[in-house]
């Protein structure tokens, strides 16, 4: 396990030490062969151009300083930090997301704190697009700090953590201390002169789910933060280090589970409306697991600290046995389930969720390459989600939940798959679309979501910046080169739409808002990591060696 030294990320006197002992282990990237290897060259020494059109992202000296410090270039505001520096000839559109990004700003009390969802003033029904979502925030988050523009992150940070100190109450039913809100929204009260703010835990929003994900999002961040700036001071603050513990108390509580993934409803993540994913939903796991590791690096080893420290540990050995176990699905794996037996008792079962092989879906067989794989959408009893979904998949790369090997899988998979996938605008959020019958059952005949609309199956461009950071993770930046590449085609002629509809993502979403901030920080994102991949340090967790490994040739050799 990665254990942290003194209580948090490690600290030196030197911040850039931070980047020698976390997370991008370059012995392995330098023993891939797709990578075009140069360690000699610090990051700093050579042009960046050299790095963005050899191919060869694998070059340790770009991982080697993760660290980048928030002053001097950082001053240039305005302008994307890194393109001034290294002289990059941005894309064009690039200038107008950066005007795009800022239009989106919230403002408290004089202080940036966030960004709106969409500033679509085309739009007649505002709903709640107008509210600074936690989720949403994140890409925007990252874009200024990549910028060096920390300050509204920080600032975000801690007016979340206020709210989350608020009571949260759905009709005469209180939610769990640690819930953080899914949108809060700045009020002006122009008689008082006064802003306070107003937060929604869900019991204001459609349907009235609840956001899971907020808190992940939350400590993510915080990570984010810390690793970017060389900060520690304030994930050190007893009000983060409580605000984390918070989090952590909602979903390492003992109960009835018999498996260490978290269960939830539905509408709990980025799909926030019933579409069939409630139980074990892979984009909630993966960023329970991502959270819970970066939490093991920021708790302190205090007296309230080191009780949620050896939670944490126990359960990420749990979790990532049984997600690199249970979920993952390749063509081998596939056959073996194609062929299971049913209705097996006790230890020795195979098939152990009883799954009956009649309930793979048809789609599956063509789908699965012989080469590459992924994890599904959700596993349990009797029930497996053979369903693909982005989100989940992309933060299992990122945060090392997928192996080395599983990663490398499921860009294989993303490169075999291409025109389903990514089509003609990146990236389905999840494939493929459910239609007819199982569309009533499923959604509740959701009008919003029909078949390769919208959560079911449309193509979002904000998950442009998470296959970015999965290409970059895996040595591939090709392949986000070529996605980015048909983003830019679109985006901004568009609209900067929340999400495409059809098969191959080719018609702007029926009820997209334009001016959609995440797809806009998104694409920034992807762009800047991809001119620097130092950046994805900031988000990025290396495979932890001592985490049990999955038998990846499974079938009757499973092994517990
Ligand atoms: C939609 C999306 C959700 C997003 C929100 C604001 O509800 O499903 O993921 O956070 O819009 O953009």
């Amino acid at each position: 396990m990665e254990l942290p030294v003194g209580g948090g990320m490690r600290r030196s006197a030197s911040h850039t030490s931070l980047s020698e002992s976390d997370d991008f282990e370059l012995t392995r990237l330098l023993s891939k062969p797709r990578i075009n290897v140069e360690r000699q060259r610090s990051f700093d020494d050579r042009s960046l151009s050299d790095v963005s059109h050899s191919g060869g992202y694998g070059r340790g000296g770009a991982f080697d300083g993760m660290y980048s410090p928030g002053g001097g270039l950082r001053s240039l505001v305005g302008t994307p930090a890194s393109s001034a520096l290294h002289s990059f000839e941005p894309h064009p559109i690039v200038g107008d997301a950066w005007e795009a990004l800022r239009r989106s700003l919230v403002f408290f009390r004089g202080q940036p704190l966030g960004t709106v969802a969409a500033v679509d003033h085309a739009s007649e029904e505002v709903l709640n697009y107008d509210q600074v979502f936690v989720r949403d925030f994140v890409p925007s988050a990252l874009a200024f700090l990549m910028n060096g523009e920390p300050d509204i992150v920080k600032n975000f940070l801690l007016k979340t953590l206020l709210l989350q100190g608020w009571e949260k109450k759905v009709d005469r039913f209180k939610l769990g201390e640690g819930a953080m809100p899914a949108s809060f929204k700045v009020m002006h009260d122009a008689k008082k002169g006064v802003e306070t703010l107003h937060a929604d835990f869900g019991e204001s929003a459609i349907g009235r789910v609840a956001p899971v994900d907020s808190g992940f999002w939350w400590i993510i961040l915080l990570r984010a933060y810390t690793k970017s700036t060389g900060d520690f001071t304030l994930a050190e603050t007893p009000e983060c280090q409580k605000g984390m513990r918070l989090i952590l108390s909602l979903c390492l509580s003992e109960g009835f589970d018999t498996f260490p993934t978290l269960l939830c409803a539905d509408g709990c993540c980025m799909i926030d409306r019933r579409m069939g994913v409630y139980g074990y939903p892979i984009e909630i796991q993966a960023l329970f697991f991502m959270a819970l590791r970066c939490a093991l690096q920021m708790l302190k080893h205090d007296n309230e600290g080191k009780e949620f420290v050896e939670k944490i540990a126990t359960r990420l050995h749990a979790l990532s046995y049984h997600m690199r176990s249970y979920f993952w699905l390749d063509f081998q794996q596939l056959n073996d389930i194609y062929r299971y037996k049913t209705e097996e008792y006790s230890h020795t079962a195979v098939n152990k969720f009883n799954v009956i092989p009649d309930s793979i879906p048809d789609w599956l067989f063509d789908f699965m390459p012989c080469q590459g794989g992924f994890f599904i959408g959700n596993v349990s009893p009797a029930r497996m989600d053979f369903r693909w979904f982005a989100l989940g998949n992309m933060i299992a790369i990122v945060s090392s939940l997928a192996t080395p090997e599983q990663s490398v899988a499921i860009m294989d998979l993303i490169e075999e798959r291409w025109e389903e996938l990514i089509g003609e605008m990146p990236l389905k959020i999840c494939y493929p679309a459910i239609e007819n019958h199982e569309w009533r059952i499923v959604t509740g005949c959701d009008p919003k979501n029909t078949r390769w609309s919208y959560h079911n199956g449309g193509s979002w461009p904000v998950l442009l910046w998470l296959l970015t950071a999965a290409c970059i993770k895996t040595g591939r930046p090709q392949i986000a080169r070529r996605a980015i590449d048909l983003a830019e085609r679109r985006l901004l002629k568009d609209g900067w739409p929340e999400y495409y509809d059809g098969k191959l993502g080719r018609y702007v979403g029926k009820q997209a808002r334009k001016f959609q901030t995440w797809s806009i920080a998104g694409y920034l994102v992807a762009k800047m990591m991809l001119e620097d991949p130092s950046h994805i340090g900031m988000i990025s967790l290396e495979d932890d060696k001592a985490m049990l490994k999955p038998v990846l040739k499974r079938s009757a050799s499973w092994t517990n």
